[in-house]
Order: structure tokens, then C-alpha cells, then sequence
């Protein structure tokens, strides 16, 4: 807010407050009450209850979800739902009696997951909107063409919904926005260039779109940009020489699932700010940057599912917390030091990197915070018996196709263990019970042994192996 702004919001506040102290008995504006109880008859179900306390005749700007920051008139809608709760969401439309929220500034309506109806157009009649969140719910249509119009919003986001077609050009128009969240709907056509005129951008998320074609030269017009998310596309050609005006700010770029073709470029390596780089599953090819050792404070490092050469650069990072190199033509021979030594990594994907160590000699500075490791499809010999003994949060253990040979009952199966993938080893011994406890597993192509403890698996999993019988083998002989 500009200092002429405020000392305005700040002079009207008193003059409204003073008004409404009063009258206490108008705590909220029948407009705002009339709005917010049609906005309600527009639900169909709300089986947790969210706009259960929404009556009429009661203070609406109490009511959960209500804010009123000035004059008792309604300024923010705030609507969330828990993801994490099955109960938690709202059938039914988006009243355009909203409309009559004169006042409105904040729009949010965010994982309610079955609201559903066009755009609302009722934003167009809202002189006080600024920010509108409408994220993870099931609007449809197209975004109409006249959204430029809605030229003083600050924030938009219309992030995991179904709206379909091409971004309007007058979106140039918002030239206020902060944050644009287009990510997770069925928009297609190629890359909206009209953005370029969108210069404080911080926050641009266009991922999992079906946006296709080559990305334009116009990184340069963000100068803000921090956040740029453009993964789950189909976006083709080069990465553009433009990220790089995107030095020093930018802390999370994200291109994975792609059609990227070509280097992946020096430039990058000059980010010594990026926390996050996924580049993973496109057509990225050549050597990593030698640069990437001045990638000092990378937390996460995804360029798994290209076709890149070795050598891969000795990274000087102090902490990797995520890595994933996996499924490239790397052949590192062993873990790099760099990873080993880093004290809160808690996620390390090796598959088919070339590595041909005895696990029992990787000796990583810290264990208690891994969830995965993937070192799938190398040439890893000895156990992971000590390894696995030093864990107490893993959720997945997957070393498919290497040649560990060690006695399975001794391996330690923390409660947290999810996912174990053991196939074509040289693992010996019988199938514990604990093992049969984990969600997703395959022990196929061992030589494993004996009767199989009650599972819930089925026969694939064990194929393959010297003598193991019972469900959902075969019976064993009495
Ligand atoms: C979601 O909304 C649709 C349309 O309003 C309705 O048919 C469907 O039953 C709702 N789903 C749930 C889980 O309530
Ligand atoms: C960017 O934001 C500043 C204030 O934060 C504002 O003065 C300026 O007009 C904005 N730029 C554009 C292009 O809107
Ligand atoms: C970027 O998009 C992907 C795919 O939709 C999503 O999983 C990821 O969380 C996004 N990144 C950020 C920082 O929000
Ligand atoms: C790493 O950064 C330093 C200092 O900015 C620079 O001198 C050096 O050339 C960079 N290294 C590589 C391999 O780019
Ligand atoms: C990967 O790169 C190698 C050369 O480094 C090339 O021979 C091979 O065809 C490429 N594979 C794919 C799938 O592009
Ligand atoms: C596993 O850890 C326990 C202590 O937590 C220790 O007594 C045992 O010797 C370890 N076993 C192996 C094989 O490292
Ligand atoms: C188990 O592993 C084998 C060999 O790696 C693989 O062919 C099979 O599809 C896997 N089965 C399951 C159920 O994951």
C-alpha cells in the first residue's frame, strides 16, 4: 500500500469505526449478510460443516471465514478446506450475489475440491478486489476474455481447477500482479508472451497445463521472478538464454516433464541463490555444467530421466537435502562425496548411475533422516543390513537389479517402510514377517527360501527365487 493509500485507509477507517461504535447493532451490513447467506444457498452439501454457523440475524463478520477490516463491511472471504480430511469440501456454485460485497478485496477460495460453474464473473462487478485464490476446486470454461479487465488485482490464481482454451491477451493488462498461479488446469496453446508485461511478478506457475511449443526470449521482463514453475508440459526447444537475467533472485525453477531439448546451460550454475532445480523426464542432453560447483546452497536437484553424460561435476554444496541423477548415461562409479557428507539429506535416487561400490563401504555422515533411497540398476555389492539399521523414517527402500547378497531376516524394517523393492539380488534366507508388513514389495529373483509368512502380495513378487513355498506359491511339502 502506496503512503497516500494508507493514510486514507487509515482516515476512513476512523471516520467508518467511529460511525458503526454508535449503532453496534448493525455489526454487519445487510448487503454482506444478504451476499454471504445466497452464497451459502448456493452450496449443496458441506458435510464438516464449514458454513455451518453462517445464520442469519447473527454478527456476519464472526462468522468463520469472515473478515471485515473495514467499517464492519465484509473485505476478505476465506474458505479453506483440509486435504488431508475426506470430509472436508463444498458442493455446489459460486453465487454471483457476491457481487454485493462492496467491499471485497480477498477472494479465497482454496482446496473446497468440488466447488464447480464457469469463472465467476461476479469479480468483474467488485471494485475492491485485489486478490482472488481460487485453487483446488472443480471450475470449468474458459478464463473470458476480458480479464485484463480486473487490471487492479495483485494476486490471481486459478490453480487446480478445469478451465480449458488459450490465456486471454488482455492478461497483459494485469500489470499489478505479484502472482500468477495458472498451474493444474486444461489450458493449451503455447507460451502466453503477453505476460512479459507483467514486471513484478514473483510467483508465475503455468505447470501441469498441456502448453506446448517453444518458451519466448522474455525472461528478462521479471525482474522479481522467484518462483517459476513450468513443469508438466509440453513445452519444446532450448531452455532460453533469458533465465538468465533471472540472476540473483530466483530460487525455484522448475522444468521437469517437458520436451527440453539441447545443454543444459552454464548459466545455470551462476544461481547461487537456487534452493530448488528440477529439469527431470525431458530430452536434455550433453554434459552437466561444470558451473554447478558454484551451486552452493541447492537444497533440491532433480535431472533424473534425461540423457546426460558423465563427468558429473564435484558439487560443493554444504547440505543436499533431495537428489535425483537417476536414469541418464551418468557412470559415477561410486556415491559422491558431496552427498555423503551432507547432514540433512533425506532423499538420495541413484538408479542406473553406474555405481559399482560395496554398499557396506558407503559411510554416510547421517542416516535418521532419510524417507528414500533408490539406487535401483547398478552394480552394488555387499549388504545393506548396517545401512538400513540406521534409519528410523524410511518409507522407501528400492535397490532392484544390483548384487546384494545378504541374509534377509537380519534386515531392519522400521514401522515407517512403505516401499521395498529387493528384486534380482542375490538376497538369502526366509521371508520374515516384518517384510510382509510393508505396502509395495518385490522380492522376486533372489534365492530365497522357506515357508511365506500370511501376506497380502501376489506371486510375482516372489517368482524367481531357490525355494521359497506356501501362498501365493504353492503349497509347501509337509
Ligand atoms: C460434487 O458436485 C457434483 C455436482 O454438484 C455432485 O454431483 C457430486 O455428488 C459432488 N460430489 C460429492 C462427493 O459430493
Ligand atoms: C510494481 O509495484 C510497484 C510497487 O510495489 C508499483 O509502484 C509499480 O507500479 C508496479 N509496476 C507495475 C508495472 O505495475
Ligand atoms: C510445481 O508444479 C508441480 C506440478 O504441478 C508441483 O508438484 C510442485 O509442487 C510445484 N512447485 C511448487 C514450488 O509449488
Ligand atoms: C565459481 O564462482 C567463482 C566466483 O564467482 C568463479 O571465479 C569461478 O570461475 C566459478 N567456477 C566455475 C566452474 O564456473
Ligand atoms: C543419448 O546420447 C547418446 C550420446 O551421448 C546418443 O548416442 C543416444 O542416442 C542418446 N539417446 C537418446 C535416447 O537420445
Ligand atoms: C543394529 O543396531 C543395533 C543398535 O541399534 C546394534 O546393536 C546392532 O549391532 C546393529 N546391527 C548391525 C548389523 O549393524
Ligand atoms: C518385481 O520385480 C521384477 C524384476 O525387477 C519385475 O519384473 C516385476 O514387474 C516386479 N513386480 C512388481 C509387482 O512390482
Amino acid at each position: 500500500m502506496s503512503k497516500l493509500h494508507l493514510t486514507l485507509f487509515l482516515f476512513i477507517t476512523t471516520i467508518l469505526t467511529h460511525h458503526c461504535v454508535k449503532d453496534a447493532s448493525a455489526a454487519c451490513h445487510v448487503d454482506d449478510e444478504s451476499a454471504l447467506l445466497s452464497f451459502k444457498s448456493g452450496i449443496t452439501a458441506d458435510p464438516s460443516g464449514i458454513l455451518s454457523s453462517w445464520k442469519k440475524g447473527t454478527d456476519c463478520c464472526s462468522w468463520p471465514g469472515i473478515n471485515c477490516r473495514i467499517n464492519n463491511r465484509v473485505t476478505e472471504l476465506s474458505l479453506v478446506g483440509q486435504p488431508d480430511q475426506p470430509k472436508s469440501f463444498l458442493s455446489g456454485t459460486i453465487s454471483p450475489s457476491l457481487a454485493k460485497l462492496r467491499f471485497l478485496s480477498g477472494l479465497y477460495l482454496q482446496d473446497l475440491r468440488n466447488l464447480t460453474g464457469p469463472f465467476p464473473g461476479l469479480l468483474f462487478q467488485l471494485p475492491n478486489i485485489d486478490f482472488v485464490y481460487i485453487e483446488n476446486n472443480r471450475l470449468s470454461g474458459r478464463v473470458p476474455e476480458n480479464i485484463g479487465d480486473l487490471a487492479r488485482l495483485g494476486a490471481l490464481s486459478l490453480y487446480g481447477n478445469r478451465f480449458t482454451g488459450t490465456i486471454p491477451s488482455s492478461i497483459s493488462k494485469l500489470t499489478q500482479l505479484t502472482q500468477l498461479k495458472l498451474g493444474g488446469n486444461l489450458f493449451t496453446g503455447s507460451f502466453p508472451t503477453v505476460i512479459q508485461n507483467l514486471k513484478n511478478l514473483t510467483l508465475l506457475y503455468l505447470d501441469r497445463n498441456q502448453f506446448s511449443g517453444p518458451l519466448p526470449e522474455i525472461f528478462g521482463s521479471f525482474p522479481e521472478l522467484r518462483f517459476l514453475n513450468l513443469s508438466h508440459n509440453k513445452f519444446s526447444g532450448k531452455i532460453p538464454n533469458s533465465i538468465s537475467t533471472l540472476y540473483p533472485k530466483l530460487t525455484f525453477l522448475e522444468l521437469n516433464h517437458n520436451l527440453f531439448t539441447g545443454k543444459i546451460p552454464d548459466f545455470l550454475g551462476k544461481f547461487k541463490a537456487l534452493d530448488t532445480l528440477f529439469l527431470s523426464h525431458n530430452k536434455l542432453s550433453g554434459t552437466v555444467p561444470k558451473t554447478f560447483v558454484n551451486l552452493t546452497k541447492i537444497f533440491n536437484l532433480d535431472l533424473s530421466h534425461n540423457n546426460l553424460t558423465d563427468p558429473f561435476p564435484e558439487l560443493k554444496v554444504k547440505g543436499i537435502e533431495s537428489l535425483d541423477l537417476s536414469y541418464n548415461n551418468f557412470h559415477l562409479k561410486t556415491i559422491p562425496k558431496w552427498v555423503t557428507t551432507s547432514p540433512i539429506i533425506y532423499s538420495l535416487k541413484l538408479a542406473k548411475c553406474g555405481i559399482k561400490m560395496k554398499l557396506d563401504d558407503w559411510k554416510p555422515s547421517q542416516t535418521h533422516f532419510y524417507d528414500f533411497i533408490d539406487l535401483s540398476e547398478n552394480e552394488i555389492s555387499g549388504s545393506p543390513i548396517g545401512l538400513l539399521n540406521r534409519t528410523e523414517l524410511l518409507v522407501g527402500f528400492w535397490a532392484s537389479g544390483n548384487k546384494l547378497k545378504f541374509d534377509l531376516e537380519k534386515l531392519k524394517i522400521v514401522k515407517t517402510l512403505k516401499y521395498l523393492d529387493l528384486s534380482k539380488n542375490l538376497v538369502f534366507g526366509k521371508v520374515p514377517k516384518a517384510v510382509t508388513g510393508v505396502g509395495k514389495l518385490n522380492l522376486s529373483h533372489n534365492h530365497l527360501c522357506g515357508a511365506i509368512p500370511a501376506n497380502k502380495f501376489p506371486a510375482s513378487v516372489f517368482l524367481g527365487n531357490d525355494c521359497l513355498c506356501g501362498a501365493p506359491l504353492s503349497p509347501c511339502k509337509a
